[in-house]
């Protein structure tokens, strides 16, 4: 089995080797982030790779936008494609270290990409990282894929299983503007604390 460590990331950035990358926000992320009015939000993109969606977050006047990854290369890779990006936003490192709080958080192929025995760990740590009010918004997948991951898939009964006893309201529902490759095969998620 492959370990997914920081080495194994960072070599598919190296190597071009990100079939996940969409290469731009994606549909339901923005129709999501369009309708957002608070422009003070703090925002965390975890396992944000190129973080289109952190780059879509700033351009359109959020700047309390905070990305985190572990892979080197794609970091550096979003410095020379964001250079006003303010560079202390930027976590090159362990999502499951960050000591920070924040009021929304984004998933983009993260959960997914991780080992499934990390998953509860994922809920409980979504949970410490918002505040009180705090969401987690974006997409998982509805599918089981029969090829060994990552992406590793799932289905809505386990993910409400990880959360339910974080998140008072909990929301997976059917995504109906998803990008062309994963339409019907994912769930529009939000989740909030108490
Ligand atoms: C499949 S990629 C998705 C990247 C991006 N969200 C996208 O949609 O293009 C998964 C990303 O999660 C990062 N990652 C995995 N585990 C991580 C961890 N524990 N801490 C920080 N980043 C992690 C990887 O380095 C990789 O960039």
């Amino acid at each position: 089995m492959t370990t997914l460590n920081a080495e194994y990331w960072n070599n598919r950035y190296q190597n071009n080797n990100t079939p996940w990358d969409a290469n731009r926000i994606t549909t339901p992320l923005k129709t999501y982030i369009d309708q957002l009015t608070d422009k003070t939000l703090k925002i965390l993109v975890p396992g944000a790779g190129n973080a289109h969606e952190a780059a879509y977050l700033y351009d359109n006047g959020f700047n309390n936008v905070w990305v985190c990854d572990w892979a080197e290369q794609a970091i550096e890779q979003f410095k020379v494609n964001h250079p006003d990006f303010p560079k202390d936003q930027l976590i090159c490192g362990d999502f499951f270290e960050i000591q920070e709080t924040f009021d929304l958080m984004i998933e983009q192929t993260f959960f997914c990409a991780m080992s499934p025995s990390l998953r509860p760990q994922y809920a409980q740590k979504v949970a410490q990282l918002l505040k009180p009010k705090g969401k987690l918004v974006g997409l998982l997948f509805d599918v089981i894929f029969s090829k060994e991951g990552p992406p590793f898939g799932g289905t809505k009964a386990e993910y409400e299983a990880y959360f339910e006893s974080y998140f008072s309201t909990i929301v997976f529902e059917e995504s109906y503007n998803s990008i062309a490759p994963r339409a019907g095969k994912e769930l529009f998620m939000i989740l909030q604390k108490e």
